[in-house]
Parts: C-alpha cells; sequence; structure tokens
C-alpha cells in the first residue's frame, strides 16, 4: 500500500470514495480548493499490488484524507482541520487511516508550523472515534448539537501536535550530532593520513613514484603541498573533504 500525496488528478476517485463512504459529501470545486491552497494535507492511499496497466486507467485509491489549514481561526492559534476521512470498506482495519492522519499531521506542523489539528464526528461514528481518541490521542472539546444535515450531534475533537514538533526536534539534534561526529572522525582520518605521508612513511601498497605523479611532496622539497577542497556526498551530507593532490598543479 502507498500512502502519496493528493493529486488533482485524484480528485474524482475521492469524490467517489467519499459518496461510497460517507453521508458528507461536497462538490468537486471543494476537493479542488484543498488540493490546490494546501497541497502538503491531503493524501491517498493507493493499492500498489493493482498498478494501472496503461496510462489511461486510474490508480486504486483505497482512502484518503482531505485536510487543510483553519484560514482564520477564532482563537487565532494556527492550527489544522480533517475536512474528510474515509477507507474503502474493503481496505479497512489494515492501519491505512491511522498512516494517512499522522502524514497529514506531520505535514501540517512541518509546513504550517500546526499547534494543533481539530475535525467533527458523528457521536454515532463508533469506528471514527476509536481511531481519534484511543489510537491518535484526540480530546473531545465539546458535543456541537445537531451538528449534521440529518439533526445528529457531532463531538468536536481536538489534538495538540506540539509533540511532533517535539520529535521533530529531537531528529534534528541528532543528525546534527551525526554530522558533527561524522565531520571530526573524518577529519581525524584525514590528519592520519596526512602525518603518516608527512613523516616520510612509504605506502607499501603505492608502488615506485612515477615521474612526479605519486611523489611525496614532503620529500619533495621546493613544491611543497598542494590541496584542493573537492565536494562529495553531498547528498550523504558528508561536506566538504580535503584531498591532498600529489600531482602537478599549473
Ligand atoms: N470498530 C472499532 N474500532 C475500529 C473499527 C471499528 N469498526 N475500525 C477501525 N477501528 C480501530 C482499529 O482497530 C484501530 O485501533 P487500534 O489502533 O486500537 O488497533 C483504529 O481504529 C485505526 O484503525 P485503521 O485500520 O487505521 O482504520 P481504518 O483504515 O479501518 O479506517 C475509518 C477507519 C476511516 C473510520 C473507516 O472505518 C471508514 O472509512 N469509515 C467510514 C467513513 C468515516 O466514518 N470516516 C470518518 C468520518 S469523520 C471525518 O471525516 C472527519
Amino acid at each position: 500500500m502507498d500512502i502519496r500525496l493528493l493529486r488533482a488528478s485524484d480528485i474524482p476517485l475521492i469524490q467517489h470514495a467519499n459518496l461510497e463512504n460517507l453521508p458528507e459529501n461536497y462538490f468537486l470545486k471543494y476537493y479542488l480548493y484543498h488540493a490546490l491552497s494546501w497541497p502538503q494535507l491531503s493524501f491517498v492511499a493507493v493499492d500498489a499490488s493493482r498498478p494501472p496497466k496503461t496510462p489511461y486507467d486510474y490508480p486504486k485509491i483505497v482512502g484518503y484524507v482531505l485536510a487543510k489549514m483553519e484560514e482564520e481561526p477564532a482563537d487565532g492559534v494556527q492550527h489544522g482541520h480533517i475536512t474528510s476521512l474515509s477507507v474503502m470498506r474493503t481496505h479497512r482495519r489494515l492501519g491505512i487511516a491511522e498512516k494517512l492522519m499522522r502524514q497529514s499531521q506531520l505535514a501540517m506542523v512541518e509546513t504550517f508550523g500546526a499547534h494543533y489539528v481539530s475535525l467533527h464526528v458523528r457521536v454515532s461514528n463508533k469506528a471514527a472515534i476509536h481511531l481519534y481518541r484511543d489510537t491518535l490521542g484526540f480530546k473531545t472539546e465539546k458535543t456541537e448539537s445537531k451538528y449534521y444535515a440529518d439533526g445528529e450531534d457531532a463531538y468536536c475533537m481536538k489534538l495538540d501536535l506540539d509533540f511532533i514538533r517535539e520529535q521533530l526536534r529531537e531528529q534534528e539534534d541528532q543528525s546534527e550530532e551525526a554530522v558533527g561526529e561524522g565531520s571530526s572522525s573524518k577529519k581525524s582520518g584525514d590528519g592520519e593520513g596526512a602525518e603518516k605521508k608527512n613523516t616520510g612513511g612509504e605506502a607499501v601498497d603505492e608502488g615506485e613514484a612515477v615521474g612526479d605523479v605519486g611523489r611525496d611532496p614532503a620529500k619533495g622539497g621546493s613544491k611543497g603541498e598542494q590541496k584542493i577542497k573537492v565536494k562529495v556526498g553531498r547528498a550523504l551530507g558528508v561536506g566538504e573533504l580535503v584531498e591532498k593532490v600529489e600531482s602537478k598543479h599549473s
């Protein structure tokens, strides 16, 4: 199962899923409004075992979360809102809704610095209440009387997202430490190598020097040691390494 960001081309499919699974339905433009205004926050679950066979086939979308940021929060606190969530009957109780929700919550914090996320759920919706309250840790703020068109009440639920901010900070600290350790051990490695050469220790496996190539500059006397900076492994966060230039540079 792939969980990925909602694309505009998925919208008819998630509208279909919404019509199948929930009595709260929306115009197509409302989905588009979410996708265009907060493209980082809505996700779909795609059945990867049934990939499209031709470019004209649709992906098999089995769940979605449609989310947004509250544009004018009444309490003045930046927060996200889950507009709609559903998983197709055939794919329920596999942890898909939980994953969709967690992805969206993370994106709310990472992208918009959300402090909490809110949602409404029918008081009779046991499956969703279990997911929100027991699995994800939402708290019921209040009950909104006759919130739904058919007169049913809604629980207005809220989840504080500070724990995600904390996790992100810890991860950042850990990766900074790892980079720090990596560069200091790299430096000491370079130092050892340089020391070995400068003390005149011939590397047994280097073979005979041919011309200037491979000649130990420390022994060459007048030329001295030249160094250039070579960028390597940027994607790995290795940064800059210093390499010894043993051939003559003009
Ligand atoms: N009864 C009790 N608990 C349930 C049920 C159920 N019918 N279904 C799932 N759960 C529990 C799971 O056991 C799991 O609990 P655990 O963490 O203790 O193991 C937890 O809920 C999460 O389960 P998932 O597998 O992630 O949930 P799933 O993918 O099945 O989707 C959902 C749950 C979205 C509520 C699904 O049942 C559904 O689509 N229902 C119809 C649409 C709907 O009600 N959407 C929510 C409306 S509210 C809103 O949109 C803001």
